[in-house]
């Protein structure tokens, strides 16, 4: 079998590793792909946006199946061209990844489906007086968001009336997230702890993977800006099995109807955000593919042959399918660019890798690059350092002690991953 995986990630990197644990032994091939994926393939220079050339090469290649790491090929409609062309692939058509694509189309659909999620409204990128009178009218605390695809920062929480009508003015009149902010959407602040339940389907059948929990914000105490995810934990014991009952029939059950009721049935990965308090889960949000760095978690956690998984989703076979999970945790801690998400520094040698490996951990590779003779920092978020453990303490600590035997100038991580689910335990 001859896979393709597409993007250059840290998921990307556990999606390749994933996959090569496979029976079937699959040829592996990564595009654009960073020097963890090479190890394991076939690195393809060719950018994750350029659905063309990435279809170009499916083809000459013989290509078996196509996976999709990240979310702007899938709302700009690499799956509809893939399909159109015969070639298997797995995620959501254009149309169905308006779930992520548009935050504004992922409400109304909530709304219509009655799916738990924060109350709301949405305005016209032009409407800012009407928008400034709703929050108002609303109080705060409140969330302002950017409609369209805003890589993770368009969502912005406000804890007084002035910094939700700051918030409208970056958005509307200052445009900082451009054409993602032609609509946007402001919601109520919702409280509760958070956690990623991703389910697999092929449109009509569905399977949920361990539950994780991502720790979006840069620093300690869950402070600091909103990045793309600083590190990650799985089983997330927030997710009881009462709560991920609920989650299978109050979201994706109905959520997976909707879709294909409105003639775009949802076939792929689907992210669940949630936000759950009380045992209630909510949605924050959507995502049409796997979370970054949860996949890091909850692949390696998975016992199934993943390319037969994977092949199901794509050939709409996944009945009958039971996805294995190991009894064991996995923690991810994410080693960053000091800076990040600001500006930050690149090219800084990375060393120690060796040492994490003999101590047990996986260490997957987001932001690296590899010169002549070294292997070097290439990105804000740089190496995904990942264990498992009997336990989520075991987990975490041989985390932990894999990041002390990695260098690289103004290393930053978090030093409190995991802790809410230690407090659950
Ligand atoms: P989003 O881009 O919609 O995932 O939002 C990014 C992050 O902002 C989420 O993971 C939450 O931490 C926070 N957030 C977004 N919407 C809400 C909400 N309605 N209530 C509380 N926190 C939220
Ligand atoms: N870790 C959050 C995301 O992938 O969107």
């Amino acid at each position: 079998m001859r896979i393709l995986v597409v993007g250059s990630g840290g998921r990307e990197h556990a999606l390749v590793w994933a996959l090569a644990r496979s029976p079937q032994a699959p040829t592996l091939f990564t595009a654009p792909g960073n020097p963890g994926t090479e190890a394991l393939g076939t690195n393809v220079p060719i950018e994750a946006t350029d659905t063309a050339a990435l279809q170009t090469f499916a083809a000459k290649e013989a290509i078996d199946l196509t996976i999709v790491g990240p979310e702007q090929p899938l709302v700009a409609g690499i799956v509809d061209a893939f399909r159109t062309a015969g070639l298997p692939i797995v995620g959501p058509t254009a149309a169905a990844a308006r779930l992520e694509g548009s935050k504004a189309f992922a409400k109304e659909f909530m709304q219509r489906y009655r799916i738990p999620t924060a109350t709301y409204r949405t305005f016209d990128g032009d409407a800012f007086d009407e928008a400034a009178a709703y929050v108002h009218a609303e109080g705060a605390p409140l969330v302002v968001k950017a409609s369209g695809l805003a890589a993770g920062k368009g969502a912005l929480v406000c804890a007084t009336e002035e910094e939700a009508l700051a918030a409208l003015q970056r958005i509307m009149v200052d445009r900082a997230f451009g054409a993602a902010g032609d609509r946007v959407v402001i919601e109520e602040f919702m409280t509760g702890e958070e956690a990623s339940v991703f389910a697999l389907t092929d449109g009509e059948h569905y399977v949920v993977t361990v539950p994780a929990q991502d720790h979006k914000r840069a620093a300690d105490g869950d402070t600091g800006p909103n990045t793309g995810g600083m590190g990650a934990y799985a089983p997330a014991p927030v997710v009881t099995g009462g709560v991920l009952t609920r989650v299978c029939r109050k979201i994706i059950e109905p959520t997976l109807a909707g879709m294909a009721e409105e003639g775009h049935p949802y076939t792929g990965i689907l992210y669940c955000g949630l936000m759950i308090a009380d045992g209630q889960p909510r949605v924050v949000e959507y995502n049409c593919r796997l979370g970054d760095p949860e996949a890091q978690v909850v692949l390696p956690l998975l016992q199934n042959d993943l390319a037969d998984v994977f092949m199901k989703t794509a050939e709409g076979a996944l009945s009958g399918v039971h996805l294995r999970m190991g009894q064991e945790a996995a923690a991810c801690v994410v080693m960053a660019s000091g800076g990040y998400p600001g500006p930050y520094a690149t090219g800084k040698p990375i060393t120690g890798l060796e040492d994490a490996a003999a101590n047990g951990a996986l260490v997957f590779h987001a932001g690296t690059a590899r010169t002549a003779d070294e292997l070097v920092t290439d990105g804000g978020r740089v190496l995904g350092v990942t264990a498992l453990g009997a336990t989520l303490k075991a987990a975490l600590d041989r985390a932990y002690s894999s990041v002390g035997s990695i260098h690289f100038d103004e290393a930053q991580y978090r030093t409190d991953i995991g802790r809410k689910g230690l407090a659950r335990l």
